[in-house]
């Protein structure tokens, strides 16, 4: 990756009297950045930023959000514009290649995906060692850890052939292992991937197809799939994505690194937030239990949070929550199916909108609040909802990881910290301390 970072002046700061002066930055788009590279070297000091407010960890041209308009750009194209008009993978080649292919890259893109849906056959042996009963991010995490023991041509990180294939590789089998996990989950024998199908379609085959019948495709829970796969693909410099480089940092094996993303993905506080948020709608269950439980998430001395509310960047609505709105509505629909869930959301939706604690705080609805609702009435239980966010993002973990790999800048990530541990010590015998 070439650099397109301008300086655009300079910040001076002062310490303990002595005055620094180091580079400000500018990007496409975004707020200014302060470049504190050298300032350890030009003052003695580091700066402090735990959960990374204020800190960006690397230069980045794949995506782009705005949290206070509620934009959320890749490679320059509204999110909503992709949602709308285009397909998953071809969402992946952009993220993957910088532009949206042309119909003859598209074809080529689709049949080198395709080609490597299949499985090791050992790796189905690999499921039968873990209990029916755990938790599909379990399996999920350490399937993808696994794969790395397939692989070992992929070693060579530098190599961007072996890159590319790796690439290739773990886009086309996430689906497979997903279904796998999910199958294994319910006890059904596993189901090959059919090549003839597109992305989603092959997907939710694999998930809800047994040998005793016959599967016929519903053209809008494929299209529902697709999109909810456009609106996971990336989100820039989130957990699991700053995970992923800095596991990938070190120069791991890449189906590791993504490995590490997939775990740190499944808290609660970021991809496992779609299980909760249903569980949440759930658990209220009529819309006149509404405003007990806003009561509940302002109560200072209850834990309690609305989950699928609030973001770190955002601080206006989620632009992925819109489509998700919609999308929710045309699925239900589609299968005459009249969820209370969904006008459980729409009525929190409402009065949280409408009450100081959620305005003052600029808590408003994110990907996860709607989503839950659209994978449950396509069938997947609650539990399975993160493996699908883990499933699509491996997209946009792939496209920051080689976009890491290819930046001559990039060390391995190291942060420090300040120390306020006891002060250097002698050591005492155990026989002489009190
Ligand atoms: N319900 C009630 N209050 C909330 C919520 C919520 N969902 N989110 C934040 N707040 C309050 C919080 O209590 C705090 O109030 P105060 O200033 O009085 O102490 C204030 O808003 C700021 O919250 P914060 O925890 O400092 O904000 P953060 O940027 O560290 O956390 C978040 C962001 C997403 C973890 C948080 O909003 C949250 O826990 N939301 C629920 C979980 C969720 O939906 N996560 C999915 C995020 S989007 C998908 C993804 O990233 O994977």
């Amino acid at each position: 990756m070439q650099s397109k970072m301008k300086q655009a002046g300079h910040a001076r700061i002062e310490v303990e009297g002595k005055s620094v002066e180091l580079p400000l930055m500018e990007g496409t788009d975004g707020p200014k950045v302060i470049d504190v590279r050298k300032l350890y070297a030009q003052a003695g000091v580091f700066t402090l930023d735990p959960g990374y407010t204020s800190t960006g960890s690397c230069e980045s041209q794949i995506t782009f959000i705005d949290g206070d308009e509620g934009r959320l750009l890749h490679r320059g194209y509204p999110i909503d514009q992709l949602a709308e008009n285009s397909g998953f993978l071809e969402v992946a080649y952009l993220l993957l290649r910088g532009e949206l292919p042309s119909q003859s890259q598209f074809t080529a893109f689709e049949q080198s995906i395709t080609r490597h849906t299949m499985l090791h056959e050992q790796i189905d042996r690999f499921f039968e060692g873990f209990r029916r009963d755990s938790h599909p991010m379990a399996l999920l995490t350490s399937a993808v850890a696994a794969l790395s023991a397939f692989y070992p041509d992929a070693m060579d990180i530098e190599d961007p052939e072996q890159r590319n294939l790796a690439t290739l590789r773990m886009i086309a089998k996430m689906p497979t292992l997903a279904a796998r996990v999910y199958k294994y989950s319910i006890g059904q024998p596993f189901v090959y991937p059919d090549n003839s199908l597109s992305y989603a379609e092959n997907f939710l085959r694999m998930c809800f197809s047994v040998p005793a019948e016959r599967y016929a495709p519903n053209p809008v829970l494929t299209r529902a799939m697709d999109r909810i796969f456009i609106l996971h693909a990336d989100h820039e410099q989130n957990a699991s994505t700053s995970t992923v480089r800095l596991a990938g940092s070190s120069g791991a094996h890449p189906y590791a690194a993504i490995a590490a993303g997939v775990a740190s993905l499944w808290g609660p506080s970021h991809g496992g937030a779609n299980e909760a948020a249903l569980n949440m709608l759930r658990e209220i269950g009529t819309p006149d239990r509404v405003g007990e439980y806003v009561k509940k998430a302002q109560d200072p001395d209850d834990s309690f949070r609305l989950m699928g509310f609030g973001h770190r960047v955002y601080k206006n609505y989620d632009p992925r929550a819109k489509v998700m709105q919609q999308t929710a509505k045309e699925v239900l629909d589609e299968l005459g199916v009249n969820d209370p869930v969904l006008e459980v959301a729409q009525k929190l939706e409402k009065i949280a909108l409408e009450d100081d604690y959620f305005v003052e705080r600029k808590l408003y609805p994110n990907v996860d609040f709607y989503s839950g609702v659209i994978l449950n009435a396509i069938g997947f239980p609650t539990e399975m909802f993160t493996v699908l966010f883990a499933l699509a993002r491996t997209v946009g973990w792939l496209a920051q990881l080689n976009e890491m790999i290819e930046d001559p800048s990039q060390r391995i990530g190291r942060p420090r910290q300040i120390y306020t541990g006891p002060d250097q010590r002698d050591f005492i015998p155990v026989r002489d301390r009190g």
